[in-house]
């Protein structure tokens, strides 16, 4: 069987760059590959209201900001299917019957869960529906029977428990869902993106993210202000690349080309390194290379997006079809789902025979 992909995010604001290189770069790499059957990508917005409940607009205002984030960056309409969450029912009545197949405890213990409960102060007063969205989101990898989920590190504990539910599910039922693998970034760097500030994750209620859809001079601005080496006071300092946000970014995003081009006296990033902690290389000379590094990634991802703005009713008609798709995958599965069940009374006709001979004789 081939290889199927399923991933998404929460449409609770604009993409930035740590989505980018955490997971969507890749996802285009991966679809352009022609290694897999079949690409789903989601727009998360059921989920995303396990903690916004009370905030639908935001939500619903996101919705198009995250697929023009998508289509932008270089998602094919035509090679992945990018779709609504919510306008697949079947992912949440498979929820339902997986919720038999999870405990409490095992779901107070899905570290993720456990860090955002922390970060949200629900402490005590925990939603039921956040709490359960690990179930929910092993719906959403196993209505498609993906094999790959491109995720970032934070979602390892949720793959886990994925595949924990497939297991439970398979040996009660029978065998009916895949197990899925999760694929990470390929660096350590691209993993986890700090914030312009230096903080360990963009976010925006800290106010440090780089945005797709950011212009030039928003980039510029950003870069300028970034965290360096708070002790390079001087460029005859010796600087150092620890913690240094404007070489993480470099790491992440830099080639050997760039150098050529915007940084001639260096080869690559590492003699540029050399040099800096050696000292005599200033911190706006290496934010600068960060800014045309940067406008080389993001101009083409701003072109189309400026593109596909212009007519937002065919960006709609693109989620839609793509919903289209993914609700006719989910149904097949949960069909697949409620036989192993056993609950698939009006198609058992076996079912209905046997019991008219019973009783009848
Ligand atoms: N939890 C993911 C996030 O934080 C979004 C998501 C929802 C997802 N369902 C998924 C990711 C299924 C991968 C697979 O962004």
């Amino acid at each position: 069987m081939g290889k199927i992909i399923l991933t998404g995010d929460r449409p609770t604001g604009r993409l930035h760059l740590g989505h980018y290189v955490g997971s969507l770069r890749r996802r285009v790499e991966l679809q352009n590959s022609g290694e897999f059957e079949k690409i789903f990508i989601m727009i998360a917005d059921a989920q995303a209201l396990t903690d916004n409940f009370d905030n639908p607009d935001k939500i619903r205002d996101n919705i198009i900001e995250v697929a023009l984030d998508y289509l932008s960056a270089g998602l094919d309409p035509d090679k992945s299917n990018i779709f609504i969450q919510s306008e697949v029912s079947e992912l949440t009545e498979l929820s339902f019957y997986y919720m038999n197949l999870v405990t409490l405890s095992r779901l107070e213990r899905n570290p993720t869960v456990k860090t955002e409960i922390q970060l949200r102060n629900f402490e005590t007063s925990i939603p039921v529906g956040f709490l359960t969205y690990p179930i929910s989101q092993t719906s959403d990898i196993t209505a498609f029977k993906a094999t790959t989920v491109p995720v970032g590190e934070d979602q390892l504990p949720m793959i886990e428990q994925a595949r924990e539910i497939v297991r439970k599910f398979n040996s009660t039922y029978g065998e009916v869902l895949v197990e899925p693998n999760a694929l990470l970034p390929n660096n350590a760097v691209c993993s986890r993106l700090p914030g312009t500030d230096g903080k360990a994750k963009m976010s925006k209620s800290l106010g440090n993210c780089i945005y797709l859809s950011d212009t030039p001079e928003e980039v510029k601005k950003k870069v300028m202000s970034m965290f360096t080496d708070p002790n390079h006071l001087r460029v005859e300092d010796p600087g150092s690349l620890e913690g240094n946000t404007v070489f993480t970014y470099l790491d992440a995003f830099a080639k050997d080309e760039h150098f050529a081009e915007y940084a001639p006296d260096y080869k690559n990033l590492d003699e540029m390194k050399e040099h800096y902690q050696r000292g005599g290389l200033g911190d706006v000379k290496v934010k600068k290379l960060l800014i045309n590094v940067l406008e080389e990634e993001l101009s083409p991802i701003r072109a189309r997006r400026a593109e596909y703005q212009k007519d937002i009713p065919a960006v709609y008609e693109i989620l839609k079809k793509g919903t289209e798709v993914a609700r006719a995958e989910a149904a097949q599965t949960l069909k697949e789902v409620k036989a192993a069940m056993r609950i698939n009374y009006f198609e058992d006709s076996e079912l209905i025979a046997s019991q008219q001979k019973r009783f009848n004789g």
